[in-house]
C-alpha cells in the first residue's frame, strides 16, 4: 500500500498543471480582492497574503480593498461611542466619522506592514474622487460620502508598475475633508474604472442556500432577487456584497466571486479550480457572445489551429475571417475568447438557408456547455436574420450536433448549391446536418 505522503508531491505537479492552465486567461488582468476586516485578526490572514503574493507573480494586477467594520465595532465599544453606521452605507456622524477614521488608518499601516514582511511593494491610494452623499430619503448623510470618480490614470500607473494599490474606506474631498466610504462600494467602483476581470469579496462567511449548501453560481437576477429579499436572518455583510456584485457584473465586470475567507486557501481554490470554494456570480450568458472584430482575427486563428491540425475545421487565412468578420462571434470569458462561431447565409430559391462554421471552444473550456450555447446563439442569429433552415458540416463533431442539438443527417443536395460545390470539391467527406429553425 502507498504511503499518503509517497502521493503529495505527484498531488503538488497536477495542482500547479491546475493552476498553469489558468494563467494565459488571467495574465495582465486586473483581479480586485475586498478583503473583510474581521479576517485581518484571524491566523488564516497571514496566508490569504501569501496567495495574494502567488497571484501577483502570475502576473495578475491586484488591487487590494480592505472593510473595517469589526475594527470599528471593536473600538466603539472601548471608548463608549454609539455609531450612527457602522458599515459606511448609512449615515455618519462625526464621532463615527473620528472612530472610523482610527481604525481604518491603523488598519491600513497593519496591512501595509504585513504585506512589506512579505516583500510586496504597495502604495496606498486616494485615487477616488469623493463627495458627500448629501440628504437621502430626508436624512443628512453628514460625513459619508459618494464615490465621483476613480482617478485611473493614477491607480492604472501604480498596478503597472507591479505595485499593488490598497484603497482604504475613506475618502477625500476636494475641500480637505475625510468621508466615509463603505467598502465594497470602493471595491466595485475601482473595478468598473480598471475594467477589472475580476472582484474578489474574501468574506467571513459564504453565501448559502436555505439548507445550508453553498451556491457555487448566481445571475445578476438571482444575485438581486437575494438581496431584495432581504430575509431575517440573513447576513447583512453578504447582503451587500450580492448587491454590489450585481451592479458590477451590469456595469461590465464578467465575474464576480465571494469566497469564505476563513477556509485555508479559499482565494486560490476558487480562482484556480472548475468547482470553486465560494460563490461567482456572473452576467448573463449571452453577454459573453459578442461579434468578432478585425482586432480578433490572430487570437482566432491561433485558437482554432490544435483543430485544423486535427482536421476538425477546415483552415482559413486571416484574409478570408476578414472578409467576413461580420459572420463571425467570440464567446468571451474574463475578456479573453475561449470559443468561436460563424453564421454565413445563402440565398437558395428565394429562401434564406444559413451555415454554422467555425464552432470551436478551446480544450480548457470544453464540456461546460459553451459548445451548446454557441450553437443556439447562432441559431438565433440565423432566425433573426430570417433564415429557414440552418446546416453544419462537420467530420468530427456530427454526434454532438445529433444528439445535443437536435439536427438531423441528411442529403448534400439539402445544402445551397454553391456551398454544395464547395463541399464536393474540398473532398473532406463531411457529413451535412440540418435543422428547420
Ligand atoms: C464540438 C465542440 C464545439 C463542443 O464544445 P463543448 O463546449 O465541449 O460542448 P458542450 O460543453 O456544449 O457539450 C458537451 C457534450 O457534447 C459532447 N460532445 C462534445 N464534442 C463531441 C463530439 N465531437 N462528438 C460527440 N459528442 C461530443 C460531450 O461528450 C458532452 O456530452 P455530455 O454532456 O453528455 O457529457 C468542441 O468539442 C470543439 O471545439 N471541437 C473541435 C472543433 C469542432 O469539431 N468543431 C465543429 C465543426 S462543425
Amino acid at each position: 500500500m502507498q504511503s499518503s505522503d509517497s502521493n503529495k508531491p505527484q498531488q503538488r505537479f497536477e495542482d500547479l498543471r491546475g493552476i498553469l492552465r489558468y494563467v494565459p486567461q488571467f495574465r495582465q488582468r486586473v483581479f480586485v480582492i475586498a478583503l473583510d476586516g474581521a479576517l485581518m485578526r484571524q491566523s488564516v490572514f497571514t496566508h490569504l497574503l501569501q496567495d495574494v503574493a502567488v497571484l501577483q507573480s502570475l502576473n495578475i494586477e491586484v488591487v487590494l480593498v480592505f472593510g473595517a467594520r469589526a475594527q470599528i465595532r471593536e473600538l466603539a465599544e472601548q471608548r463608549g461611542v454609539t455609531l450612527s453606521s457602522d458599515d459606511g452605507m448609512g449615515r455618519t456622524d462625526k464621532a463615527t466619522l473620528e472612530i472610523a477614521i482610527e481604525a481604518i488608518t491603523r488598519q491600513a499601516s497593519e496591512l501595509v506592514a504585513d504585506l512589506t514582511a512579505l516583500e510586496m511593494p504597495v502604495a496606498v491610494s486616494n485615487a477616488l474622487a469623493v463627495h458627500p452623499a448629501g440628504v437621502i430619503d430626508g436624512v443628512d448623510q453628514e460625513c459619508t460620502g459618494r464615490i465621483e470618480r476613480v482617478d485611473v490614470e493614477s491607480l492604472g500607473a501604480i498596478v503597472k508598475a507591479d505595485i499593488i494599490p490598497v484603497l482604504m474606506p475613506l475618502g477625500y474631498d476636494g475641500r480637505g475633508n475625510t468621508l466615509r466610504l463603505n467598502s465594497d462600494a470602493v471595491a466595485i467602483e475601482v473595478a468598473i474604472a480598471l475594467r477589472a476581470a475580476k472582484v474578489i469579496f474574501v468574506s467571513e462567511a459564504g453565501v448559502t442556500n436555505e439548507e445550508g449548501k453553498r451556491i457555487a453560481q448566481l445571475s445578476v437576477a438571482d444575485a438581486r432577487e437575494i438581496y431584495l429579499r432581504k430575509e431575517p436572518g440573513k447576513d447583512v455583510n453578504l447582503l451587500s456584497k450580492l448587491r454590489h456584485g450585481a451592479l458590477a457584473c451590469q456595469e461590465g465586470v464578467p465575474r464576480v466571486h465571494i469566497v469564505d475567507g476563513t477556509q485555508e486557501e479559499a482565494l486560490l481554490s476558487e480562482l484556480f479550480s472548475n468547482e470553486g470554494v465560494g460563490t461567482m456570480i456572473h452576467a448573463d450568458d449571452y453577454q459573453q457572445i459578442r461579434e468578432a472584430r478585425i482586432s480578433d482575427v490572430p487570437a482566432l486563428l491561433s485558437m482554432m489551429q490544435q483543430s485544423v491540425d486535427d482536421a476538425a475545421l477546415v483552415p482559413r487565412t486571416r484574409e478570408q475571417v476578414q472578409q467576413k468578420i461580420r459572420d463571425f462571434f467570440v464567446l468571451e470569458m474574463d475578456g479573453n475568447p475561449i470559443g468561436s462561431v460563424a453564421v454565413h447565409d445563402y440565398v437558395e430559391n428565394g429562401t434564406k438557408i444559413a451555415e454554422i462554421a467555425c464552432l470551436f471552444v478551446k480544450r480548457s473550456h470544453k464540456n461546460k456547455g459553451h459548445g451548446q450555447k454557441l450553437v443556439t446563439y447562432a441559431e438565433d442569429t440565423a432566425r433573426k436574420r430570417g433564415c429557414a433552415r440552418i446546416c453544419a458540416l462537420s467530420t468530427q463533431a456530427f454526434r454532438f450536433f445529433e444528439e445535443k442539438l437536435g439536427y438531423q443527417e441528411s442529403d448534400v443536395s439539402n445544402l445551397p448549391k454553391s456551398r454544395r460545390e464547395k463541399h464536393d470539391q474540398s473532398g473532406r467527406n463531411s457529413k451535412v446536418l440540418t435543422k428547420n429553425l
